[in-house]
């Protein structure tokens, strides 16, 4: 375990190399990831919500989640990563989650319940991250992704009233689960040992999934709702 605190985007100037690095890459991912949830989920989803008020929200949601974006880019820019890397079509690809083709609202509604969570994780565990400027970043984010993740469970909540909402959501559910847990990387990363190492990161792929299943089976219960059985991603 290697002790080392960067309070400032100055500071990290003279950390070590591996450390930048490791930094740079987080960056670089919640930058793109952010923009391209909201380009291909949360901004098509403001035509697809059924009313003024659930278009209201999402337009809400739309907007927090660029706006993710656009900090975790000011941020890379702060420690010098070029603006294009932090875009959709630089050499990153976007993670798999987002090759979901979103049709209705009802998937719309399942992946702010079910991905959301997901993000809330990776969010919660950059809350002790060493490199400050980061661990502030998710700290402000943080009742945002709670905001979305509880659009999720409040429009769920209105879905499984009637026995066609529930059956739509469920449907949903079953289509969209077998994209997440692949969210959280693979069992052997390398990335993630060295985020580890210098403690950027706290939990491994693994720790994080399977914390990540518990708890969406949780709240997937909490509507009626349950999750298909999916084989762990290698
Ligand atoms: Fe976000
Ligand atoms: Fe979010």
């Amino acid at each position: 375990m290697t002790d080392i605190v960067v309070k400032t985007v100055e500071e990290l100037k003279s950390a070590p190399e591996e450390y930048r690095e490791a930094v740079g890459k987080l960056v670089i991912s919640h930058a793109i990831n952010e923009l391209y949830g909201a380009q291909v989920f949360d901004e098509p989803a403001i035509a697809l919500a059924p009313n003024p008020y659930a278009k209201w929200l999402t337009c809400r949601v739309a907007m927090e989640e660029y706006g993710h974006h656009v900090r975790f880019k000011q941020l890379g820019q702060q420690i010098g990563i070029p603006e294009e890397r932090m875009m959709p079509g630089s050499a990153k690809k976007p993670l798999s989650i987002f090759e979901f083709p979103l049709k209705t609202w009802e998937e719309f509604v399942a992946i702010k319940l079910l991905a959301d969570l997901a993000e809330i994780l990776q969010v919660e565990d950059l809350l002790h991250c060493t490199f400050h400027p980061l661990r502030n970043l998710a700290r402000a984010t943080m009742p945002e992704e709670r905001f979305h993740a509880q659009f999720g469970e409040d429009f769920s909540a209105e879905l499984v009233k009637t026995p066609e909402g529930k059956a739509r959501l469920q449907a949903a559910v079953d289509e969209y689960w077998p994209y997440l847990p692949k969210f959280f990387g693979g069992s052997k990363s390398k990335n993630n040992e060295i985020f580890r190492k210098w403690k950027i990161k706290q939990r491994t792929n693994d720790e994080m999934r399977e914390d990540f299943v518990r708890r969406a089976t949780e709240v997937a219960a909490k509507y009626g709702l349950t999750l298909p059985e999916v084989r762990q991603a290698a």
